[in-house]
């Protein structure tokens, strides 16, 4: 059938207008952009893809020219006779079977390279962080630190991080696009007899300080659109001085029994070299302690005389529950719930009166309403939970 030529060419001139508006599209500002990385991980992954695409874009083109030429130079003409038919061109086979293994040995080679890259062991003095994926949240731990966090964590620039990926629950997937990635967290806690090679990492170093918004990337039950995360990249000298805000009240937790051995051992010496380091523990952290009267001293009686230490650990304080996220620096966290709403005063209050309005199907109870695996309500009155909100923002 003849090409009707007069109506095709109105909209053939439009195809360039949206194409255009699709590219500009592309220019904007997003955070969760694979095209900026701010990691040599990120930069291999996006070099690669920029290489492939520019050799696909070739391939392209030399189809497109060649299509176009046999469609002018060979369209159906009035009166013309059929064309003869040819079989078996050894030559034309030969070409579009090497052409192809060409390109895609071609592509293998740095493919294959960047892979490796990506997978390689980490430098002695790596900074070692465990991402734990649980349903429907993150939980950041720093084993060479003692520092643990949730959904949002920070990390020194310039120092090459190794990210350990594992999952308390089911498969979730380790996805901050501007770093890299992304990668699997197995559930390999729950299934100690997995070999070690099931254990996910990600190795980078981190160039540019900033805020990189990442999420879970695999479908991991009703609330896995809320499991987001955030990662605050900051210069050596203020990621240190982050962990000193995290950890400082913790060392009264790690120094109370080395002040009670010391209390035992009497008169010997042990009791002056271990009593500076009690003292200077027991001197409560700011953010752990807030103005005896306050509204947030008030929130912090009621969060450790209720059930929320059964789940929620706060550094300094006797909360030390690990089924949840831990609370320690919660003030300076972007969101609650895993990214379900800002964090303010107004929706942390929303979320412990009932979590399930914020965030359907995760595993907190309300003040009157049980969580979906069962445990029980809190119980807490509307005054109660302001002031739990007040001191929880407090914490930063
Ligand atoms: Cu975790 Cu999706």
């Amino acid at each position: 059938m003849p090409l009707r030529t007069e109506r095709v060419r109105p909209l053939a001139a439009l195809l360039p207008i949206v194409a255009v508006s699709l590219l500009a599209a592309c220019s904007g500002d997003y955070p969760q952009t694979t095209f900026r990385p701010v990691t040599e991980f990120g930069a291999v992954i996006n070099d690669l893809f920029a290489g492939v695409f520019r050799w696909t874009m070739l391939v392209l083109a030399v189809v497109w020219i060649v299509l176009l030429y046999v469609i002018f130079r060979f369209r159906s003409r009035p009166n013309q006779a059929p064309p003869p038919r040819t079989h078996g061109n050894a030559m034309a086979e030969i070409l579009w079977t090497l052409g192809p293994a060409v390109i895609v040995a071609l592509i293998a080679v740095p493919t294959i390279r960047t892979v490796f890259f990506t997978y390689r062991e980490p430098s002695p003095d790596a900074l070692v962080v465990d991402a734990i994926a649980h349903q429907w949240w993150w939980e950041f731990r720093y084993p060479d630190l003692g520092v643990v966090t949730a959904n949002q964590f920070v990390l020194p620039v310039g120092r090459e991080v190794h990210v350990r990926l594992s999952s308390a629950d089911v498969l979730h997937n380790f996805w901050i696009p501007r770093i890299g990635g992304k990668r699997y967290n197995y559930p390999v806690q729950v299934q100690p007899d997995l070999p070690p090679t099931k254990v996910n990492a990600l190795t980078f170093t981190i160039s540019e300080p900033g805020e990189y918004s990442g999420q879970c990337a695999e479908f991991c039950g009703i609330a896995h659109a809320i499991m987001r995360k955030r990662l605050l990249a900051v210069s050596p000298e203020e990621f240190d001085a982050w962990v000193e805000r995290m950890r400082g009240p913790a060392q009264e937790v790690a120094a109370a029994p080395a002040a009670e051995q010391a209390a035992q051992a009497g008169e010997t010496g042990e009791q002056e070299a271990a009593a500076p380091q009690a003292v200077a523990a027991a001197a409560p952290a700011s953010a752990a302690e807030p103005a005896p009267g306050s509204l947030e001293a008030q929130g912090r009686e009621i969060f450790l005389r209720s059930t929320c230490i059964a789940c929620h650990a706060i550094a300094g304080t006797p909360a030390r529950g690990t089924i949840g996220p831990a609370l320690t620096g919660f003030g300076s966290r972007w969101a609650v719930g895993a990214g379900a709403r800002p964090n303010t005063l107004e929706n942390v209050i929303a979320w412990i009166k009932n979590p399930q309005d914020l965030k359907p199907g995760v595993l907190m109870p309300g003040t009157q309403t049980a969580a979906p695996n069962g445990f029980p309500a809190t119980g807490l009155s509307d005054e109660d939970v302001r002031a739990v909100a007040a001191y929880l923002l407090s914490l930063k």
